[in-house]
């Protein structure tokens, strides 16, 4: 057998100067999703985040909050490693750039740098930003300000070393030319050539004097080291290179370094450039993905239009907010973020599509085959369709995902669902319950519809971690990971028929929309409140299409006697009755059945009437309660009554 294959894939390492919103997790999430997708395939995945906790950024806002900057990153990390958690982010590996196993490396690459003569010492005067702590030649300024974030800049002045870049330039413009995989989106590929290789490369300054809080300069230590070089390199300092090689030769290069567009600049030219020094091979991508907007513009702290991404997983569930990530943003592309959107997904795709298979499937085998999962037998067309389907979908998910086309990779497992409602609707289950000879027919149908979902539980996994294992508990698969893998989707037919299934709560409760923005209005996804209430979850479930035993009690039904019938003048379709209800009293009731019934023969009948109606008025007639009756297809009318005489008011239930 072949050797798995390997993947490397890591995220940016957050500042944690603040803590991190939705547009920080974002990228996290779409990390996560391809390294577990890897790893559903069989391929031996390292995936790698954390914490770029050095530089001038931190110790300011450290002084504000008057902490050591140690002391105040250490608090913010415990809630990034929370966050992580809450949101299912499955690194093998989190370094901090504080870690004695990465400053030791940024110190043994300087000073390599420095004997090799890529770097040298000089004067550096110039501009710098802070936010993104980023130097500028006073040309490359915008309206004085920085041409990144368009925030103000400071003027420093002071002895620095500086990085030769010059010297790898035409190597790099060579590398980015033949290999188009290196820079994604091609958009983004161009940008750099254009912008930053074409005018020529300055020499970068990588050393600083002017503050402390850093990994000093080991031969120098007045200076510290740039924090664009300290951090870039968290990338080679976790898998121990220069240490320990045995995973740095497992894993490097890296397959994909997965970035916001804000620092494809210092991933596509620094780093590559860093690594050509080192004499290490260079990524083979570096994919700079969109921004997650608001309506107003970008989240921004001092917007004050950050989302708190633990209060919305507390809110809708990790497994909610990761799919709207994932399936809303057309990956490379700025998506919006909006609390309505996010509650249609859930109510769209996950409610009605997913959801409803799953509990309008499992209903049908609890009620025609006592809850055991039917023997396919016979085989029409439309089941062929349905597993053809089925069977393609693993591959075509894997080619998106390997082009890093998550939303479309979500998309095409949306159609597995979408097609198996469909086979529903063709096949019309109900229908062939009533004919005891078209059982063998039922049962291939159950049989599919729960073995489509099978599939589509297995392929979920990458993007929503949580949902499978609550659908394998109903399907009767739970435990049983050879119906839970990738080589289970080779064939159909992995679920064994006689599988006991039980339908349990629904996936995904529908969520009231004006409810949910009118409580985001008021604190919003900050917000800690309980998920749900019980009264609210059961509303909606009556909006997903059942209702629970409570909810029918909550009908005051019960046996009336009428005792007049007369028609109402100007309509020839209502008639007024009088109706007795026992206990309860005599009724004023007002009923659209004319046509079908004539006054005198409607007195004395026992009839099924809801008590506890709202009064209303028709054409001027307080009505106080509602008749039951039957209408078929050809809109004939048959009252609904009782088939015993009963006491008038009797209760039915
Ligand atoms: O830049 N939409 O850290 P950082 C989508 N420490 N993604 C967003 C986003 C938004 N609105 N806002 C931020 C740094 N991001 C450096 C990285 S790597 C060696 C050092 C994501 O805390 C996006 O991936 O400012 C962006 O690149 C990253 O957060 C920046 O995080
Ligand atoms: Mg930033």
């Amino acid at each position: 057998m072949d050797s798995p294959k390997k993947y490397y894939i890591t995220t940016p390492i957050y500042y944690p100067s603040n803590k991190l919103h939705i547009g920080n997790s974002y990228t996290t999430v779409a990390a996560d999703a391809l390294a577990r997708f890897k790893r559903l395939t069989g391929c031996r995945v390292w995936f790698l985040t954390g914490t770029d906790e050095h530089g001038r950024k931190i110790q300011l806002r450290a002084a504000e909050a008057g902490m050591e900057p140690l002391q105040f990153v250490d608090g913010i990390v415990e809630w990034i490693k929370e966050l992580w958690r809450d949101l299912d982010i499955s690194y093998d590996d989190f370094i901090r750039t504080t870690e004695p196993r990465h400053k030791e490396i940024v110190s043994k690459i300087f000073t390599r740098f420095y004997e090799q003569g890529d770097i040298y010492k000089g004067r550096y005067e110039g501009w710098y930003c802070i936010p993104c702590e980023a130097y500028w030649q006073e040309r490359e300024l915008v309206d004085g300000q920085c041409p990144d974030c368009g925030r103000k800049v400071e003027l420093i002045a002071e002895e620095a070393y500086f990085f030769r870049m010059s010297r790898y330039a035409d190597r790099l413009m060579k590398y980015i030319e033949e290999h188009p995989e290196f820079i994604q989106p091609v958009s983004r590929r161009n940008e750099m050539i254009n912008n930053f290789l074409k005018p020529g490369l300055e020499d970068l300054c990588v050393s600083r004097t002017s503050f402390k809080w850093g990994i000093p300069v080991p031969f120098d230590p007045d200076h510290v080291i740039y924090v664009w070089l300290d951090a870039l390199s968290n990338y080679i300092s976790a898998l121990g290179y220069g240490r320990d090689d045995s995973l740095f030769d497992l894993y490097w290069p890296a397959d994909v370094h997965l970035i916001g567009k804000d620092i494809l600049r210092f991933h596509t030219i620094y780093w590559p450039i860093f690594l050509m020094a080192l004499d290490l091979p260079l990524p083979r991508t570096v994919f700079g993905h969109g921004w997650l907007l608001m309506q107003e513009g970008k989240m921004s702290k001092s917007k004050g239009n950050v989302i708190d991404p633990r209060a919305l997983c507390s809110r809708y569930g990790s497994d909610a907010v990761r799919y709207f990530l994932l399936r809303e943003i057309p990956f490379g592309q700025d998506g919006v973020y909006s609390q309505e959107a996010l509650i249609k997904r859930i109510n769209t795709d996950l409610a009605n599509d997913l959801g409803n298979l799953v509990s309008r499937t499992l209903t049908m085998v609890e009620r025609y085959y006592d809850g055991i999962l039917p023997e396919p037998a016979s085989t029409a067309a439309t089941d062929e369709e349905l597993k053809a389907i089925a069977l393609e979908t693993p591959g075509e998910m894997e080619s998106l995902m390997d082009q890093l086309k998550i939303n479309e990779a979500l998309a095409r497992l949306w159609k597995l669902v979408h097609r198996s409602n469909k086979y529903i609707d063709e096949n019309l289950p109900w229908e062939l319950a009533r004919d005891q000879a078209r059982r063998p027919r039922l049962g291939t149908v159950l049989y599919n519809l729960v073995e489509s979902i099978r599939f589509i539980s297995v392929l979920l996994q990458p993007f929503m971690p949580r949902t499978p294992a609550r659908i394998w508990e109903q399907i009767g698969l739970s435990g049983m990971a050879e119906a839970q893998n990738w080589e289970s989707l080779m064939q159909w037919g992995a679920i064994k028929p006689g599988t006991p299934v039980r339908r349990g709560d629904d996936l995904f409760p529908r969520l009231d929309l004006q409810a949910e923005l009118k409580q985001g209005r008021s604190g919003g996804a900050a917000s800690k409140t309980p998920a749900k209430t019980e009264r609210q979850a059961e509303a909606e479930e009556s909006t997903a299409g059942l209702i629970t035993i409570d909810q029918f009690q909550q009908v005051d039904l019960r046996v009336a006697k009428i005792l007049t019938a007369e028609a109402v003048p100007g309509t020839d379709r209502l008639l007024r009755l009088t109706v007795d209800l026992g206990a309860l009293g005599r009724r004023q009731v007002v009923a659209g059945i004319a046509r079908a019934y004539s006054p005198d023969e409607l007195a004395g009948r026992l009839i099924l009437f809801v008590a506890n109606l709202k009064p209303a008025k028709l054409r001027g007639i307080l009505s106080e309660g509602m008749l039951l009756a039957a209408k078929d297809e050809e809109g004939r009318l048959a009252l609904a009554t009782v088939d015993q005489n009963m006491a008038p008011g009797s209760k039915v239930s």
